[in-house]
């Protein structure tokens, strides 16, 4: 039995160095240690060793298990190594490529420009307001003296959406003005507010997008002129482009101010010579303005024999455009990160 015991132990050995993988050598061990294990079966014929020497046996068989066991652990520690050494072998490191940058966001032009001129005119004395972009018809058109059947609707280009619930209609606001009526039905004068956002249009080519964006700008108090609006609007340009400019008011018509004026001034990038970007006219078309209609007061409830008052309305994209050099107004709307990237100014 001594000797059958000890071919087991070589055997087991000899198998366990040769077996490369851990399912491998659990097998063996379950050959060789389980119930029906060889061990096993070799220890069932203690029975017919003579008495004396069985201790001596069960003593042999505790030690093949011990050193049978010892060797599963250490070959499974070593193959374990092994599969270590060979997976960082393969996985070398380049430590020497550059590391992935993390790029930095930016103000978007519109908002940078938004905010300029949020600053600009509260540093003159304005509020900031706003309402909301989908409107009903009253505020949007009726209260600002644009009646359903009035010609001047057809300039705007109007996205409806489905009836309000209680009837009403209801639309995409074409423009920052009914804000005007919104502050003015809540509040009284004297005002001085404005309200910058999203406007939408169905018109999109070139120079057009279905969104773009206005600010609105308008001053109610006893004795307010057209003087005001020009000497306010003036300052407004010559502080926001950072230059002296000319600037000039041409007759022009909105229902809802009477008399209503294009602000116009002296293009940028011709010095008033005539260029592409001003069609060769030397001028740049910016706001539209005017002295608040008395009919638009009367709307609000506001005393039209005390108060008077003005507003304007300007193309917030035009100005970014205008001021940051961009010449294409898509580029606002694409979010294509290389223009986004290109329009990032640090700090801001
Ligand atoms: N709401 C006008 C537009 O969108 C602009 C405007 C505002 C004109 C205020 C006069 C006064 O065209």
């Amino acid at each position: 039995m001594r000797d059958q015991l000890e071919q087991l132990n070589q055997e087991a050995l000899a198998e366990i160095a040769t077996t490369d993988s851990v399912e491998g050598l659990e097998n063996v061990r379950v050959a060789i240690l389980g119930r029906k294990g060889k061990l096993t079966g070799l220890l069932r014929g203690l029975g017919q060793v003579p008495p004396n020497e069985r201790p001596l046996m069960g003593e042999l068989a505790n030690r093949v298990k011990e050193s049978v066991t010892e060797a599963i652990t250490a070959r499974q520690q070593n193959l374990k190594e092994q599969a270590l050494r060979a997976s960082l072998l393969a996985e070398t490191v380049d430590i020497t490529l550059p590391g992935r940058k993390r790029s930095q966001g930016g103000i978007h032009p519109v908002t940078r420009a938004m905010g300029e001129i949020t600053t600009i005119l509260m540093g003159m004395g304005f509020e900031p307001a706003s309402g909301p972009e989908v409107e009903s018809d009253w505020f949007n058109f009726e209260a600002l003296n644009i009646p359903a059947d009035h010609p001047a609707r057809e300039m705007h280009d109007t996205f409806y959406l489905p009836d309000f619930p209680g009837g009403g209609r209801r639309l995409l606001r074409t423009h920052t003005s009914p804000v005007q009526i919104r502050t003015m039905t809540n509040r009284k004068p004297p005002l001085r507010v404005i309200a910058g956002g999203k406007v939408f249009r169905c018109d999109s080519d070139l120079t057009h997008t279905p969104m773009f964006h206005q600010m609105e700008g308008f001053m109610v108090d006893r004795d307010v002129h057209f003087g005001h609006l020009k000497g306010l609007l003036e300052t407004f340009l010559i502080r926001f482009f950072e230059r002296s400019l000319p600037v000039r008011f041409r007759p022009s018509f909105f229902p809802f101010t009477e008399p209503s004026a294009e602000v116009d001034m002296g293009c940028l990038f011709c010095e008033g010579t005539g260029c592409r970007v001003c069609k060769g006219s030397g001028w740049l078309e910016v706001a539209g303005c005017g002295m608040i209609h008395p009919a638009v007061l009367h709307n609000v409830g506001i005393d039209r024999e005390i108060y008077s008052g003005f507003a304007f309305g300007m193309g917030v994209d035009r100005f970014a455009m205008l001021k940051y050099g961009i010449d294409d107004l898509r580029n606002m709307f694409d979010n294509d990160v290389r223009f986004l990237t290109s329009q990032a100014v640090a700090g801001v």
